[in-house]
């Protein structure tokens, strides 16, 4: 692996889990890898999960890690090509990201997306600047479009919990507070109908479909209890609408799953990426409940991350 940005730097999905699983039972297997090798972790936006995660996993592995919170304690940085930077801008990518190749053996880059610029965003303008400009290999920690470390924590936590060969599993939209960033559900559907072991729906609300060159071959509804007849796994997700670009204008309140509507599953498993806003996107009631596997999948984002550092250690040897 010379990448993790997608599910298309993946090979074989079931491969992952398998090794994402052994690791699981045996953490420190692979203890020396990564010794004498160090990777930098530069934050653009917040996180608790994939920061912590991700240290754990390379620390596993025998990586020293380096986190850089740099968009507070960074110089701000530039990004459009001849750029005259009289403004608030202070180093431009060109020249800082070099850098980055003469600091680390790895660098992972969590980015998020300005809900405003679709065509930068969807062209992942920030991380393929990184990526242009750096020469050894890239990490997503969750770009402006997808979060593959996510993904595959949640297909690992998938097969962990299964009991029928095909689940039904049912990605969700739920109600937010705020604009929120369409990648986790962009991901997840990618590499829902990439690994092709479930059946996949999509329920939202009219208005927030999802880039189709993600969600194609799912099964997508408008109806919620629909989709959730018989579903043996439902990730909860809000996600700001794609077409009406970043716009959050729906608030209804009757798309949060509650137990009641779980009733409609069959003893469905309900996920969440997390964090997640309680009695807005999803009920006190389910999250405190064993129907929830919300701390599973977040816990197997340690795996995912050693999974990945792990075969991209491997390529490097
Ligand atoms: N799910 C996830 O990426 O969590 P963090 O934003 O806390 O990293």
């Amino acid at each position: 692996m010379k990448k993790f940005t997608s599910v298309t730097d993946v090979t074989n999905i079931n491969d992952l889990v398998k090794q994402a699983l052994a690791y699981k039972a045996n953490p420190f297997a692979d203890k020396q890898l990564g010794a004498g090798k160090r990777i930098g972790m530069l934050f653009l936006n917040p996180s608790m999960r994939t920061r912590i995660s991700t240290q754990v996993a390379a620390q596993n592995l025998g990586m020293e890690s380096i986190v850089f919170n740099i968009d507070k304690e960074g110089w701000a940085l530039e990004f459009a090509e001849g750029a005259v930077m009289n403004g608030t801008t202070v180093e431009h990518i060109k020249d800082a990201a070099p850098i980055m190749s003469e600091y680390f053996d790895i660098l992972c880059i969590r980015t998020f997306p300005s809900l405003k610029n679709k065509t930068d965003d969807y062209s992942e303008l920030v991380l393929q600047q990184f990526i242009a400009h750096t020469n050894i290999p890239v990490v997503s920690m969750e770009s402006a479009t997808l979060h593959p470390l996510q993904s595959l924590a949640d297909i690992i936590t998938i097969t962990e919990n299964q009991t029928a060969k095909k689940p039904k599993v049912v990605l969700t939209w739920a109600p937010h507070v705020k604009p929120l960033p369409q990648c986790v559900a962009n991901s997840f559907a990618q590499w829902m109908n990439a690994w092709g072991e479930a059946d996949f729906v999509i329920a939202h609300p009219e208005g927030y479909e999802l880039d189709p060159s993600f969600t194609k071959g799912a099964t997508i509804t408008h109806n919620q209890d629909e989709a959730l007849k018989d579903a043996d796994f439902v990730y909860v997700k809000n996600w700001s609408s794609y077409n009406d670009y970043g716009v959050a204008s729906c608030h209804d309140q009757s798309w949060m799953l509650t137990q009641e509507k779980l009733k409609l599953t069959n003893e469905g498993k309900v996920m969440h990426c997390l964090p997640v806003r309680r009695n807005i996107e999803l009920s006190d009631e389910i999250l405190d409940s064993e129907s929830s596997i919300v701390t599973q999948q977040a816990a197997n984002r340690v795996w995912s991350a050693q999974t990945v550092l792990s075969n991209i250690l491997k390529s490097m040897n």
